[in-house]
């Protein structure tokens, strides 16, 4: 099983290794990252990170996600809701506050 590196940077928690396509509320924990989780379904925004990595890291966000986006996030391109992202490489990831 491939797996994937998650770095928090700025913070002082240590790099995960998840498996590649990790659901990530099921392995990231307020005892390994900086992130909190609610809803898990992509509806209250408690979620909303930053991403920094390379094209192809992780799936695109889909439909309801993207309508979630623009309302959490609508100037920041790379915000995604960490409760929906599916990540399929390295990346960087860091907590944002919602609009
Ligand atoms: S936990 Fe609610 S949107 Fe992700």
């Amino acid at each position: 099983m491939s797996t994937v590196r998650i770095e928090f940077p700025g913070t002082c928690f240590a790099a995960q290794e998840l498996p590649e396509r990790a659901c990530l509320p099921l392995f990231l924990t307020v005892q390994n990252s900086p992130l909190l989780f609610g809803c898990r379904s992509g509806l209250c925004g408690t979620c909303l990170i930053e991403v920094d990595a390379d094209t192809g890291a992780a799936e695109p966000p889909d439909a309801d996600e993207r309508e979630a986006l623009e309302l959490y996030a609508p100037e920041n391109p790379r915000a995604r809701l960490a409760c929906q992202l599916v990540p399929l490489g390295a990346m960087r990831i860091r907590k944002l506050a919602s609009a």
